[in-house]
C-alpha cells in the first residue's frame, strides 16, 4: 500500500477525540482514520502523569498495528503528558500531532473579564499549560477551572439534561457574576457539552475549542511530508475501544455523525 493510502491514527482516553476527528473528516474527507479510545481506563485527568504516559504508548503501539501514517493525540491530557516523549520515539516514522487549549484565539477576542479555561486536573497542573499561561496572562486575566467528573458523565452519553445542566452551572455560576470574556474547552470531550453551556452562558460569549487548529497542523504536516492523499473518493472511518462493549462503540460513532458541537 502506498504510504498516502495509510489511515491516519487518532487517540483519546475515551470518546472525547471524536470532536477532533469530526473535524478532520471535514476538512480531510478523503483520508482513511482509524480511532482508538481507552474507555476502559478513562478518565486520565485524574491519573499520575506517569501512568498517562504509560497508558498512551500502549495506545500508539496498539495504532502502529493498524498501519497509520501520522498520529493526532485527540487528548489534552495524554498530549501534556506524553507528546515529547512520544515524538522522541516515533517522530522518524511518522508527523505526530498534539492538541492543547485554545488560549491564544481566546485572548484575540479582546474582550473584557476572565477567560476560564476547562480542563483535566492533569492537563492545568502540567508544565506545558503553566508555560502556555506564562506567554498570555500578561494581556488577560486567565482562570483555569479543573473539571473532574465530567469527563465520566460525557463517557454515559450524558451530554444533555439535568445532571450535566447541574455539574455545568454550580461550575460556571459563580464565575459568570464576576464576567467571563471566554471559554476555552481545553479537554476533547467538553465540544459534546457545548450545547449545555450555551445554556447557561449569555449568546456573546465566545466558547472555542482547538480542533479546527489541530486538524488544520495535521493537515500541513501531511502536505509537508508528502502523504496526504489526494485521491478523489470518501475516505472511511474505524473505530476501536478498549471497553469492548457496544454501548461506546454505538456512542462514537453517533456523535461522529451527530454530536452537535
Ligand atoms: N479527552 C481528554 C482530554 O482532552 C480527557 C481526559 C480524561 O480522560 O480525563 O484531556
Amino acid at each position: 500500500m502506498d504510504l498516502e493510502d495509510r489511515p491516519i491514527g487518532f487517540f483519546d482516553s475515551g470518546i472525547g477525540g471524536i470532536s477532533v476527528l469530526k473535524e478532520a473528516v471535514k476538512i480531510l474527507s478523503n483520508e482513511d482514520f482509524v480511532y482508538f479510545g481507552d474507555s476502559k481506563m478513562a478518565p486520565y485527568g485524574v491519573k499520575t502523569a506517569e501512568e498517562v504516559k504509560r497508558l498512551t504508548f500502549n495506545a500508539v503501539e496498539l495504532l502502529l498495528t493498524k498501519n497509520i501514517k501520522a498520529l493526532v493525540v485527540a487528548c489534552n491530557t495524554a498530549t501534556s503528558a506524553a507528546i515529547i516523549d512520544l515524538r522522541k520515539k516515533y517522530s522518524k516514522s511518522m508527523p505526530i500531532i498534539g492538541i492543547e487549549p485554545a488560549l491564544k484565539p481566546a485572548v484575540e477576542f479582546n474582550r473584557k473579564g476572565k477567560i476560564v479555561i476547562m480542563a483535566t486536573t492533569m492537563t492545568l497542573s502540567e508544565r506545558k499549560f503553566s508555560n502556555l499561561m506564562k506567554k498570555y496572562e500578561s494581556r488577560s486575566s486567565i482562570e483555569p477551572l479543573p473539571c473532574p467528573g465530567l469527563v465520566e458523565l460525557i463517557e454515559q452519553g450524558k451530554i444533555e439534561g439535568e445532571e450535566v445542566e447541574g455539574y455545568l452551572k454550580e461550575k460556571l455560576n459563580s464565575l459568570k457574576d464576576e464576567g467571563i470574556a471566554a471559554v476555552v474547552l481545553g479537554c476533547t470531550h467538553y465540544p459534546f457539552v457545548k450545547k449545555s453551556i450555551r445554556k447557561i452562558l449569555n449568546e456573546d460569549i465566545p466558547i472555542i475549542d482547538g480542533s479546527k487548529g489541530t486538524v488544520e497542523q495535521l493537515k500541513r504536516q501531511l502536505v509537508k511530508y508528502h502523504i496526504k492523499n489526494n485521491k478523489n473518493k470518501v475516505g472511511k472511518v474505524t473505530i476501536f475501544n478498549s471497553m469492548e462493549s457496544k454501548f461506546i462503540i454505538q456512542l462514537s460513532y453517533k456523535l461522529l455523525k451527530e454530536g452537535s458541537i
